[in-house]
């Protein structure tokens, strides 16, 4: 891969920091958008902006056409088998929460049990709290072992036939744990779950099928995958869709409304209630394309190798821990980790001062901080524009880190 080419798609990756080349080491979080993703929304509200579905006129039928032909790009993206199965939401809180107020409020019944691992996103703990709470159900946590995996005993001893919902996501977003979501997805068809798989930190990285995971529902967001904020995808199985009541109710989403009743449109706009984000859409249809002309094999390929690469780097400092897999096998680009006797904001702060961009505090994941002992870490996620020359820059700052509060040892 030609990282030096592809670098030069991206403007934000040559500006300064405190005089430094930035090193922007925060992809997990959000990631930068190549020119030709800036440009197609320009090129969109430059030429074709109009309220979809709505208008017959010229640019009711552009913005339609652009909203529309981005929606069956998400559809091959993922491997799904009809467009009417992708919902454009806001992002994979979005998505999630969707799921729980539709199908979970719905569908679970109370001493129903619902099965997520301790490391999900707040996005992915939240709802399903919600759902336990108002039905009943009971909310279960596989949890993740010394390496920051999730073992075939652990998730076969927490799914039962009790299960009726299985969330889970494809990567951890603090960990980095690559789960294998295919064979837990298949275990709660076994007993009788409904399996969802959150691929915010997945989908961006690497090829996902979700025909071949089998997955009952998939979410993600736009901005991880060099899309605009506020863009995000629900997939469901048209079967489960069908079903469920809507979300949101308002414009758009109807057939026939009258003073007390309404009936309500076709899939998927039955869950797209309102105006919705089109040059959201426009920008994931773009960024598509653009991760498609790289491949997201060579880009996953890549990914380990770098990772990799940064994992042995950190390990050779003694006073530096980092958490989860210490392999690049079977996990994204995401490393966690906290300097002893440091604060992460002050790490966060420290390595700013070199140009370098990482997140620090609990990541929005509580529950795995308490299993890990810690209050929070900083955390290093990288993308395929990222180098080793970066994860050089990297390291030799965190070098640094002990010696800026005093510590007297680089
Ligand atoms: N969910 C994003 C992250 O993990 C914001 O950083």
């Amino acid at each position: 891969m030609d990282v030096k080419r592809i670098r030069k798609d991206f403007p934000i990756l040559s500006i300064k920091v405190k005089g430094n080349d930035l090193v922007y080491f925060d992809n997990g979080a959000t990631t930068q958008k190549p020119l030709s993703v800036i440009k197609a929304v320009e090129h969109y509200n430059e030429n074709l902006n109009g309220n979809p579905h709505r208008g017959a006129h010229y640019l009711g039928v552009t913005s339609t056409e652009a909203y529309e032909g981005a929606r069956e790009k998400v559809r091959a993206f993922i491997g799904a088998e009809k467009s009417s199965e992708i919902i454009f939401t806001r992002n994979t809180t979005e998505s999630l929460n969707l799921i729980a107020y539709s199908y979970g409020l719905n569908f679970v019944n109370k001493g129903d049990e619902i099965v997520i691992a301790i490391s999900e996103h707040h996005s992915n703990i939240l709802p399903w709290q919600m759902v336990a709470r108002v039905k009943g159900a009971v909310l279960k946590y596989m949890y993740t072992n010394e390496e920051g995996r999730i073992t075939e005993e652990e998730y076969k001893s927490k799914i039962t036939d009790k299960t009726k919902i299985v969330s889970i996501a494809q990567v951890s977003n603090v960990l980095g744990t690559k789960y294998p979501v295919k064979d837990i997805v298949k275990y709660a068809h076994e007993k009788g779950a409904v399996a969802i798989v959150d691929g915010a930190q997945s989908t961006p990285h690497m090829k996902v099928d979700v025909s071949d995971l089998d997955t009952d529902f998939f979410v993600f967001s736009g901005h991880k995958m060099l899309a605009s904020m506020g863009i995000g995808v629900l997939y469901g199985k048209e079967k489960f869709l069908l079903e469920m009541p809507p979300f949101l109710g308002g414009g758009d989403m109807i057939e026939y409304v009258t003073e007390q009743d309404a009936t309500f449109a076709e899939l998927p706009f039955k869950f797209e209630a309102g105006t919705q984000n089109v040059e959201g859409a426009v920008s994931l249809g773009a960024a598509i394309d653009y991760l498609n002309s790289i491949g997201l094999d060579k880009i996953e390929a890549y990914e380990e190798e770098l990772t990799e690469y940064a994992l042995k780097k950190i390990s050779d400092i003694d006073y530096v821990t980092v958490y989860g897999p210490k392999s690049a096998k079977n996990k994204g680009g995401i490393i966690s980790f906290n300097v002893k006797d440091v604060h992460p904001h002050d790490v966060a702060t420290i390595l700013n001062n070199y140009g370098v961009a990482v997140r620090s505090g609990h990541h929005c994941a509580q529950p795995l901080m308490k299993h890990l002992g810690i209050q929070a870490s900083s955390r290093a996620s990288f993308y395929f524009y990222n180098t080793y020359e970066e994860i050089d820059k990297f390291i030799e700052a965190l070098k640094n880190v002990r010696k800026w509060l005093g510590y007297g040892r680089s």
